[in-house]
């Protein structure tokens, strides 16, 4: 069902395409950066060298969390889920950052302090729990590479520099899934940016939309060994259960993203010597292609990488929405641009015209 036009998105499920303003996800994943990637989708072009660079500088400066927002940061409950505490993180940056917070074009910075600040807000959780030292803004590091250093405490190598860049890269947007449509519904009001990502970050939440990459690892390491894959996809399909990282509502063919990862999941495993997880995974698609017919979506393969970064799963989801960020932002920028209240309609199927019996009549 068509909800409304975009020019940001094009997704072909049929022949499994997706492109972002027009580019081909497996062009941008090979040869783009993620920062260039969203001044594509916020700008609908690719920038030049010196856009491309302001940009970049600009999103480095403004990483820094301000203090009333690292102090009740740090009021958090130490069992707050990741998920919880980076929604909330936003929704108060918008009271500490009123100006960020228009609902027209101006919203543009509020995208690039969004983006800039996520990972830190994600270094700063990850920190607090293990008792890292603060946050240092480290200039000198692209988005990706600040993105996991603040998480790891630790300087990635180029290799994972680039896997990271890639996965942000492919996360980045994709039409309106269930959080996209949550932004544009939020936006559609004239409420304000801030306010529109908030909805995203909570419905991207959910274990059938971003939160699938967490339970993946949770699946693989319930698995265990490469012979017991049939015994448990069998034993969940007999529950009606669903195997994350697969299926999909628009693609009826592999998903573009997961064959990329698949070859990073690879890639990262023969790095570090360890291909357990890419093994599992392999013999999990047979499987459940050949009992389901069903084929990879971007969740399977994504937290393989990540836990071979040393990456904790669950930040698996706060990752996608550190990308999904300037999907989401993207589009709550065309939306103002193409303003119409988002007001769908319910095919009624509840009774009607039933007598009203007073409280004490009532059994
Ligand atoms: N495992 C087992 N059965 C499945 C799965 C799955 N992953 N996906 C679909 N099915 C079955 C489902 O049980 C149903 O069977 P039946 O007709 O016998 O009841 C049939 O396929 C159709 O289900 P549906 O929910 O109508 O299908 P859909 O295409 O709308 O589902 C989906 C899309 C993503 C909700 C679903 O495939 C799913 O639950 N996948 C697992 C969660 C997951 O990996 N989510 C990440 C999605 S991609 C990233 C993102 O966009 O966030």
């Amino acid at each position: 069902m068509v909800a409304l036009e975009s020019r940001i998105c094009f997704i072909d499920g049929k022949r499994g395409r997706l492109l972002y303003q027009g580019y081909d996800i497996r062009d941008l994943a090979e040869r783009s950066t993620f920062e260039e990637v969203a001044y594509l989708l916020w700008n609908g072009r690719l920038p030049k060298a010196p856009e491309l660079s302001e940009l970049s500088g600009r999103l480095k400066d403004r990483r820094a969390l301000p203090p009333p927002l690292v102090e009740e940061l740090d009021r958090a409950p130490p069992t707050a889920g990741p998920m919880d505490v980076v929604r909330t993180a936003v929704s108060s940056l918008a009271m500490f950052e009123p100006g960020e917070t228009r609902a027209d074009a101006s919203a543009i910075a509020g995208a690039e302090r969004l983006t800039a600040v996520l990972p830190s807000i994600l270094g700063h959780l990850q920190r607090r729990r293990l008792g890292l030292p603060p946050l240092r803004p480290r200039p000198d590091l692209s988005h990706a590479a600040y993105l996991l250093y603040a998480i790891l405490d630790r300087d990635p190598s180029e290799l994972e520099t680039r896997a990271m860049d890639v996965a942000l890269i492919l996360h980045a947007d994709h039409e309106l899934n269930a959080s996209t449509f949550a932004a544009r519904v939020t936006a559609s009001t004239l409420s304000d940016l801030y306010s529109a990502v908030t909805s995203a970050i909570g419905t991207l939440k959910g274990p059938l939309h971003g939160g699938a990459n967490e339970r993946v690892l949770e699946l693989l390491d319930e698995i265990g060994s490469p012979d017991r894959v049939e015994e448990v996809v069998h034993a969940k399909l007999a529950r009606k259960e669903r195997l994350m990282g697969f299926g999909h509502r628009v693609y009826k063919v592999e998903d573009p993203r997961a064959a990329i990862l698949r070859e990073w999941s690879r890639r990262i495993g023969e790095a570090k010597g360890n291909l357990r997880y890419y093994e599992l995974l392999r013999r999990l698609e047979d499987v459940v292609h050949r009992e389901k017919r069903l084929y990879p979506n971007v969740d399977l393969y994504s937290g393989s990488v990540y836990a071979l970064f040393g990456i904790p799963a669950d930040l698996f989801t706060p990752i996608f929405a550190a990308s999904r960020i300037t999907g989401w932002t993207a589009h709550v920028l065309e939306e103002y641009q193409d303003l119409r209240l988002i007001r769908p309609t319910a095919r009624y199927i509840g009774a009607v015209d039933l007598p009203y019996l007073p409280i004490a009549q009532r059994n």
